[in-house]
């Protein structure tokens, strides 16, 4: 492929992504469980004009465009009172892994001026925690220790005890975390890091916009946000259940002075004197005005709406798992992502031949299971869904580890002992695509 001599006509560009687009996964049709968040035309409609309408604009200049400045921290401040403390400051960024990257760099800092005797920070991440934290570890030289999870899939308290040493600067937990949908034990974490005179993160990248709305819904939930003592930063992604366009997400701290940690000038730039928040340096318009417009076209009643469509296709679906002989889901999930595993049979296998009836379940394991994130995109679909595992679960029973497809490249992944080697075969596979 060349730079085309001569541009082509706008309908030539557009009817060949649309081609392209042939093979995308269908989310729209419900049928994929992850990687997209649909809360139906109109409020995507909202989200692109908005978009559009500060497309061209960048963010990373905030005297240019007072209209993002506003946006920006209008977001925030709505974020920080679903988030748990109204005081609490931040910045929008591009997503949940920029949030988290900017929490741990902000820790390491924060630890060079109050805590100059360490010299090797580590952080301890429970073992479900989003790999994200395991990027910002490699990234920033921070040590990410892993604390186990216990039989309810919760990061063990007794045992991150046990691992604090005096290089830990930051504790972490999850809101609810990816793999089981379930919430950490932040007030027992929290405490712990307060005991220790270190920070710690809650994050909520995936829980943070439907929590609020689950608890608003009646339905009790652990401690989980800035509301407990102790918590000393959350992130939030707005383009997950916030149903927002991507490259938008909030990380929030306690306090100013925490946040400025993040921040970075340099004042010696022949281009002039340059500051900015994040990791990113420019910061696309598009996501913050759609963030703002969705947040303000749903309002409450639209998010308590979607997060009750959600959680009963949810709790449907699971009832209709646990109804299944040899079915389980796995832990006890508390809004809309959850896990499950077959135990009379093999579940790669079962999500092959789920995969085989159009159904995209993203594959878990240490136990191997598949993985279920509901969104108001799947309410219609629950008898549909249920009507299908049932099948699929019959057609696998008693089977043995299939040596096919995605089973077969599971089962090989996790019967390497050398786990150095198998972070090698993804960085392989990821160099051969493209
Ligand atoms: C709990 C949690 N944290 C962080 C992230 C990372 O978010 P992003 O993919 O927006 O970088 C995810 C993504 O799924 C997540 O589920």
């Amino acid at each position: 492929m060349h730079l085309p001599q001569h541009g082509w006509t706008r309908d030539q560009v557009l009817g060949t992504i649309d081609n392209y687009r042939e093979n995308d996964a269908n989310w729209r049709a419900g049928r994929t469980f992850s990687l997209v968040y649909y809360a139906g035309e109109e409020v995507k409609a909202v989200a692109e004009a908005a978009f559009l309408k500060l497309f061209a604009e960048n963010a990373l200049n905030p005297m240019a465009f007072p209209s993002l400045r506003r946006m920006e921290t209008e977001v925030l401040a709505i974020a920080s009172e679903l988030l748990g403390d109204t005081r609490a400051v931040g910045t929008m960024t591009s997503g949940g892994t920029e949030s988290i990257l900017m929490a741990v760099k902000t820790a390491r800092d924060w630890a060079r001026i109050e805590r100059p005797e360490v010299t090797a920070p580590e952080m301890l991440v429970p073992a479900t925690v989003h790999p994200a934290f395991h990027k910002a570890a490699h990234y920033l030289g921070v040590r990410a220790i892993v604390v186990p999870v216990g039989t309810d899939y919760r990061a063990d308290v007794v045992a991150t005890r046990k691992l604090l040493t005096s290089n830990t600067i930051l504790v972490v937990g999850s809101s609810f975390a990816y793999p089981h949908g379930v919430i950490d034990p932040i007030d027992e974490l929290a405490q712990l890091a307060q005991e220790a005179g270190i920070l710690c993160h809650v994050d909520a990248c995936l829980g943070g916009m439907i929590l609020p709305f689950v608890e608003r819904l009646g339905h009790p939930l652990p401690p989980w946000n800035l509301a407990v003592p102790g918590v000393t930063s959350i992130s939030c992604d707005l383009h997950k259940y916030g149903y927002t366009a991507k490259g938008a997400s909030v990380i929030l701290y306690r306090t100013r002075e925490l946040r400025r940690h993040q921040f970075m000038g340099y004042a010696d730039w022949p281009g002039g004197l340059w500051g900015s928040p994040s990791a990113a340096g420019t910061r696309p318009g598009g996501p913050i005005a759609a963030a703002w417009a969705v947040l303000h076209f749903l309002g409450e009643a639209g998010y308590l709406r979607l997060a009750r469509q959600s959680l009963d296709a949810a709790l449907a679906i699971q009832a209709g798992i646990a109804a299944i002989p040899g079915m389980r889901v796995l832990g006890a999930p508390v809004a809309t992502v959850f896990a499950f595993c077959f135990d009379a049979g093999d579940t790669y296998r079962l999500g092959d031949a789920m995969q085989a009836r159009g159904w995209n379940l993203d594959r878990q394991q240490s136990p191997p299971a598949l993985h279920a994130m509901i969104t108001a995109a799947h309410v219609a679909h629950v008898q549909a869904f249920l009507t299908d595992l049932r099948a699929a679960t019959e057609e696998v029973r008693g089977l043995p580890p299939s040596s096919e497809g995605e089973a077969a490249m599971y089962g090989m992944m996790g019967s390497l002992p050398d786990r150095g080697a198998a972070n090698e075969l993804i960085v392989e596979f990821l160099d051969s695509l493209g």
